[in-house]
């Protein structure tokens, strides 16, 4: 049914993050919270990561080489301005090399300014919850796409604002390690006037006039879906006890894999009438016994969507190299190229090759039914599986 060509022009690629896999990240929030026991799992840190600061030109050799035509990867602010107003110009010469590297090898760069991390400084002067915060980042943003600005055409202002809230202070889980509604609708705000004051100027002083002028793409970041119900022992999680479909496939990380989603998100992003590209979407498999299937009916799901008559322009799986995985260290294994961190050993998993023939063709090779979801009964997800 949804075997098929996908629009010329089609981005395929794969997104990273510099703190998961670039290595020596020290001057940031999260190196310094990796520095707990127990923050992360079995004591990880993201040093050295995929050493992919300095590897980064052979990075792009062996995605290339997989047909990839473009990459989306984040700038680390603390390594561009390690204190107020200071700008290196080594770590901005490093990005117009990575950038420039991209471009030689005919893959399309769209950069992130912020993935999750702060420089130490910023997290010292209060973090997001800092209204200045907003206008601090702005700052690092303009001198940023003033010097790199002609290397790259799609810019993401911030990685997944309600992650950063959530896990950062409702879960407590990820820096500063709050447990604080409030802290968390602040934060959400100051993310939110961050983006506006980088995306148009602001029409009264701390008031962004709205979301709509202020971005010109929709960027889709999809994994899973998680249903919850009412219980009254969850107060700080607003009575919401995650529990997950009895008999439903998962991964490593026990997220459901649900591509029915992934098509019903696209749809509904269908009124915006922006263009759509999927900013990530991937699978935590060490074996790479699910991640075959998981591409072909997510894929597969993006066509359907297509058909339909959705501008997805392009699509960027999470993620190309095993990598620092936030709190899960480098247990979790997203890579379509297993690495390790000790031998910085790059291998491929049969789903690379999978992936690579759909860069390739631009086409999914088999027509895919998705599969049917289990409904009915459910158990509970376990704390520990949040995120
Ligand atoms: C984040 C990535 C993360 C991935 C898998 C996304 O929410 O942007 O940084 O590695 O999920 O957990």
């Amino acid at each position: 049914m949804n075997a098929g060509r996908f629009p010329e022009g089609f981005f395929w690629g794969t997104a990273a993050a510099a703190h998961q896999v670039e290595g020596g990240n020290h001057a940031n929030d999260w190196w310094a919270w990796e520095q707990t026991p127990g923050h992360i799992k079995n004591g990880d840190r993201s040093d050295p990561a995929c050493d992919h600061y300095e590897r980064f030109a052979g990075d792009f050799d062996l995605l290339q080489s997989l047909h990839q035509n473009a990459h989306r990867l984040s700038l680390e602010w603390s390594r561009i301005e390690p204190a107020p107003g200071q700008f290196s110009k080594t770590a901005i010469q490093h990005y117009a090399d990575v950038l420039q590297a991209l471009r030689d090898r005919g893959m399309e760069p769209m950069v992130t300014l912020h993935h999750f991390t702060n420089p130490s400084w910023i997290a010292d002067a209060g973090g997001w919850e800092t209204p200045d915060t907003a206008l601090r980042f702005a700052n690092y943003a303009e001198r940023v796409t003033n010097e790199l600005g002609q290397l790259a055409r799609y810019w993401v202002t911030v990685n997944e604002p309600t992650v950063i809230a959530y896990q950062g202070y409702v879960r407590g889980e990820w820096p500063p390690g709050k447990r604080d509604l409030g802290a968390a609708a602040r934060t959400l705000v100051t993310l939110l006037r961050g983006h506006g004051r980088l995306a148009f100027p602001l029409t009264r002083a701390g008031h962004a006039s709205g979301p709509a002028p202020s971005q010109d793409f929709f960027g889709l970041n999809y994994y899973t879906r998680e249903l919850v119900k009412f219980n009254r022992h969850y107060g700080a999680e607003l009575f919401g006890e995650r529990v997950l479909p009895v008999g439903a496939p998962r991964s490593d990380l026990n997220w459901e894999l649900y591509p029915e989603g992934f098509y019903r998100v696209l749809r509904s992003l269908q009124r915006e009438g922006l263009p759509i590209f999927v900013t990530e979407n991937g699978i935590a498999d060490a074996a790479d016994v699910r991640r075959p299937d998981f591409l072909l009916t997510h894929i597969g799901a993006m066509l359907r969507a297509i058909h339909a008559g959705v501008p997805v322009r392009g699509y960027f799986h999470w993620t190309c190299f095993d990598n620092f995985e936030w709190a899960e260290g480098y247990s979790a294994k997203f890579g379509l190229i297993a690495c390790d961190p000790v031998t910085q050993e790059r291998r491929l998993r049969p789903s690379a090759r999978l992936y690579a023939e759909i860069c390739r063709n631009n086409e999914l090779p088999v027509s895919v039914e998705l599969p049917p979801a289990p409904l009915g009964r459910v158990e509970p997800a376990g704390p520990a599986e949040l995120r």
